[in-house]
């Protein structure tokens, strides 16, 4: 079997780390077993590029308990926790490519390598595996039924290739499923950006102007959680319902050229380029701390800090300060990118649990229906709704049922004062 990992010796420690993980997935878990059971994606062949992570074992588990071959890489350099990696290779026996903190050279081998799989399916975090297959590997796109995306900024992508006309072949947005979005981007990345920030800084949250650019449900999701420690939390958005929204959740809301001025903490989740600039670091207080959690490392403009910086030294894990020409030190984490997986372990199980449920029961659904047009298609609402209902179950919680007259009401009109 090939694969590249950093070391396959770490399996032991990979284990201890993805069955923690299990016993907060209890959704996937079913899932695998009736996988086990039904077979549904025998001889299928899964390319999967994802942050290399013991919640992502899990849902290769999964696919490979369906019968699927697999093969998997990283969707980004510095997610990778090369002990589930020697876990997937040596416990699991899948191809994996992923090496923490590996070169963009590295991190495209690794892509073209997956590919090498000749997949049937692919699972992308990002659209990076998609972009290569269509600019690369064009030859391999006959042998796709359908691929499936986990991220806004991937579904993003994919729709600007619908739109282009590129699209080779059809997409499930599962970033769009109500089980994902309003979960994973939320809960998970409130959550996993502040333990990010606190584990490569452990600064004292509470009583900082802590600012979050971009209100979409990742940023409110931080947004929540500084709030919740006691930050004073100011939010940046260029879009006016968003800004909005924010302003009646209780922040305030400025341009970043004002929030730069005042900020100790900020927050990039936009999915855009260049939001905090050369103007922004220019005005920006002695010891700001800056990080990213946002898809790619382009956010927060690293080269304009680069080229205004005198020095440039790591200070701590994960931290690295830029001195600028007057003195400031400005500090960096997990190198502009997400810092919720470059300096922590990424969202909790426990949401992935949903996120990755999803993914599974897609992987099912396209095996065994008619192929899609050539699109980019929703997640069925009888998977969502599954996924909410799983969920649900395992966590003991009883819902009410309409009852026959409820049911009827809601679907008449007559009936009114
Ligand atoms: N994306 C965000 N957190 C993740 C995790 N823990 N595993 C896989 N993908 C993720």
């Amino acid at each position: 079997m090939d694969f590249d990992i950093a070391n396959p010796d770490l399996v032991a420690e990979g284990k201890l780390r993805v069955e923690w993980a299990e016993i907060q997935m209890p959704v996937l878990r079913q899932i695998r077993e009736q996988f086990a059971q039904d077979r549904p994606l025998q001889g299928q062949r899964i390319a999967a590029c994802l942050h290399v992570t013991s919640e992502t074992a899990n849902l290769m588990r999964t696919l490979v308990a369906g019968g699927a071959q697999v093969r998997l890489c990283a969707s980004n350099p510095l997610s990778t926790q090369d002990d589930a990696a020697a876990w997937l290779v040596q416990e699991l026996g899948i191809g994996t490519f992923a090496i923490h903190g590996e070169d963009r050279d590295t991190y495209y081998e690794h892509i073209n390598a997956v590919l090498d799989l000749k997949p049937t399916m692919t699972i992308d975090d990002g659209a990076d595996l998609i972009s290569t297959l269509h600019s690369e590997r064009q030859d391999l796109i006959p042998n796709i039924i359908t691929g499936m995306e986990e991220t806004t900024t991937g579904v993003i992508r994919l729709r600007a290739m619908a739109a282009d006309g590129a699209l080779k072949y059809p997409l499930i947005a599962v970033n769009d499923a109500n089980t994902k979005h309003l979960f994973d981007n939320y809960y998970g990345t409130g959550q996993s950006t502040i333990d990010g920030i606190l584990r490569a800084t452990n600064v004292l949250i509470a009583g900082r102007n802590f600012v979050v650019c971009g209100y979409g449900q990742c940023g409110r999701g931080v947004a929540t959680r500084a709030n919740g420690m006691g930050a004073s939390v100011i939010v940046c958005e260029v879009e006016p319902l968003r800004a909005l929204q924010a302003a009646l959740d209780g922040y305030r809301v400025m341009p970043v050229a004002e929030a730069a001025k005042v900020g100790h903490i900020f927050v990039t989740v936009t999915g855009d380029t260049s939001v905090i600039r050369r103007e922004h670091f220019e005005v920006m207080q002695d010891g700001a701390i800056l990080c990213n959690s946002g898809h790619f490392d382009v956010e927060v403009s690293l080269t304009d800090l680069a080229e205004m910086a005198v020095s440039n030294r790591p200070v701590r894990p994960a931290m690295e300060e830029y001195k600028l020409a007057d003195g400031r030190r400005l500090f960096v984490l997990g190198q502009g990118r997400l810092v919720n997986l470059a300096s922590a372990e990424g969202h909790p199980a426990s949401v992935m649990d949903m996120s990755f449920a999803n993914q599974a029961l897609c992987a099912r659904y396209v095996a065994h229906n008619e192929r899609l047009p050539i699109a980019v298609h929703s997640v069925p609402a009888e998977i969502d709704n599954e996924v909410a209902r799983l969920k649900l179950a395992a966590m003991g919680i009883a819902i009410d049922e309409l009852t026959p007259e409820q049911k009827e009401y809601l679907s008449s009109w007559e009936a009114g004062t």
